[in-house]
């Protein structure tokens, strides 16, 4: 993911959707929560116009990429949603292009290090495109092909190719950001690359009952104790450089880190029915409680950046994944059920009244709380929109398959060990100008400190 790009939307396009919008009359996407119909009605309506950004399934096009300024690993963010959208809904509209973009994403060796990627692919981008390949396998989403690789298998990949990155030469442990030395953000070590490894460590867990992805799992979520991304009440912190041992760290939060950790613990409590495990999955939704508003009651917002109007391309994205965590989270952990759809309740509601931009009166804009539309376009809130949505249908579909009751994708465990060539593929061509400045030509990274209240953090 990347934090120093594109903070505003071109602004022609709100214009143009204001002027389409003309005098019409402003009609929010209707939503009744109690009306499964209706949902589902509302969750297609946004999703179709999501769907408007993507045309990777078109002759010519590249299967899983989205239109600048869109970075790769929205893309696999996107093909979660729809997986999730498919369970939810019954709607298979979106099914074959999903299929066909992981598996031409998945790359050689099946973990999402596609070649063309190795310019800014983080292991957090890289842990978004294996949560699609691990939804897959828990909602059986339809298998590929038996010769093409299969969702476990890839989620496997990615966990192999992650386990070895596992870096105790600094901060006593923990991912860094970056998975290839050459890439800005290479010392950077933060929470959503080593939440994004427990999470999928704790859900393969769950799925396979294998000891060592518990194992691992464990150890992620002590490491980010012990480092103090998370705080002892349970509130997590972006991350900080390697190169001073961890400190001081950058204390924004983010509503997705919050949510890859609770998902992740409610599948280790249910896995292990540790009462560990369940206080960590309550205190997580306890402390989560800061992402919500007051007035309207129980709306999610960005904290760190809709209040101040500074979210990036990236962040606009994020409730979406927050959303889809915490209905997960209530069938891994029923107990927590009231707490959380209370919120995923007033959230939708919000969001679809978002929902009257553009010509079709289903564009979302990004900012809930205002129950209105703000006049901002953008896939990443589009998509945030359709989570919370489709979310609500959380209680009539069943919960995850495993292994051994009803999981029909075929694992392989030692999928995506094996060795990568020595010579990564882009040190066989010059870097342009253009290359550096869309990987960051900034050598001095910035994190965006918020209204003097969120640190800077530089590093080189
Ligand atoms: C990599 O980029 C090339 C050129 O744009 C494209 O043809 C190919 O499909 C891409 N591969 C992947 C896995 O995206
Ligand atoms: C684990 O998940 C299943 C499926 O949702 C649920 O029925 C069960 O109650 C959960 N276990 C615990 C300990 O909450
Ligand atoms: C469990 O997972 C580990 C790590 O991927 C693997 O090496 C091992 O073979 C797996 N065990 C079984 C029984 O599948």
């Amino acid at each position: 993911m990347r934090v120093f790009n594109y903070a505003s939307q071109p602004s022609w396009m709100a214009l143009l959707a204001a002027a389409l919008l003309g005098t019409s009359t402003v009609q929010a996407i209707e939503l009744d929560l109690d009306d499964e119909d209706s949902i589902r009605k509302a969750a297609k309506n946004v999703a179709t116009n999501m769907m408007s950004y993507y045309t990777g399934m078109n002759p010519g096009d590249t299967p899983g990429n989205l239109p600048d300024p869109y970075y790769w690993w929205e893309a696999g963010a996107m093909f979660n949603a729809l997986i999730d959208y498919w369970f939810y809904t019954g709607d298979d509209t979106w099914n074959e292009i999903t299929t066909q973009a992981l598996l031409w994403q998945a790359g050689e060796n099946k973990a999402f290090m596609p070649a063309n990627q190795s310019k800014t692919e983080g292991n957090d981008d890289q842990v978004f495109w294996a949560f699609a390949a691990m939804t897959a396998a828990e909602r059986n989403f339809p298998n590929p092909p038996a010769d093409q690789p299969q969702w476990l298998e890839m989620a496997q990949a990615v966990f192999n190719t992650q386990a070895p990155r596992w870096d105790t030469s600094s901060c006593g442990g923990g991912l860094r950001w970056q998975i290839f030395t050459w890439n800005n953000g290479y010392n950077y070590k933060n929470t959503i690359s080593t939440g994004g490894f427990f999470n999928l460590a704790a859900r393969l867990a769950k799925y396979t009952n294998n000891q060592t992805y518990q194992d691992w799992a464990e150890k992620a979520w002590d490491w980010t104790a012990e480092v103090g991304f998370m705080s002892p009440d349970y509130r997590f912190y972006d991350g900080a450089s390697d190169l001073t041992e961890c400190k001081p760290i950058n204390h924004i939060e983010w509503t997705y880190n919050a949510g890859i950790y609770l998902l992740g613990a409610a599948n280790m409590y249910n896995l292990t029915e540790d009462p560990k495990w369940k206080e960590r999955t309550e205190k997580i939704i306890d402390a989560s409680g800061v992402f919500f508003s007051h007035n309207p009651p129980d709306v999610m917002y960005e904290r760190a950046c809709e209040t101040v109007n500074t979210c990036m391309v990236d962040q606009r994205s994020f409730k979406g994944y927050f959303s889809r965590w915490m209905a997960q989270t209530t069938q891994m952990a029923p107990f927590a059920y009231d707490k959380v759809i209370k919120r995923l309740r007033a959230s939708a509601k919000a969001a679809a009244m978002t929902c009257t931009g553009g010509i079709n009166e289903n564009v979302c804009g990004l900012k809930w709380t205002e129950q209105k539309w703000d006049k901002t376009i953008d896939f990443g809130q589009q998509m945030a929109a359709l989570e919370v949505i489709q979310a609500n249908l959380i209680t009539r579909v069943a919960a995850p398959v495993t292994n051994d009751d009803g999981g029909t994708s075929k694992g392989n465990p030692n999928a995506g060990s094996k060795p990568k060539k020595a010579i990564p593929p882009e040190l066989d061509y010059d870097i342009t100008a253009g290359d550096k400045a869309g990987a960051g030509i900034l050598t001095v990274l910035f994190l965006i400190g918020i209204g003097g209240s969120t640190g800077w953090l530089i590093w080189d």
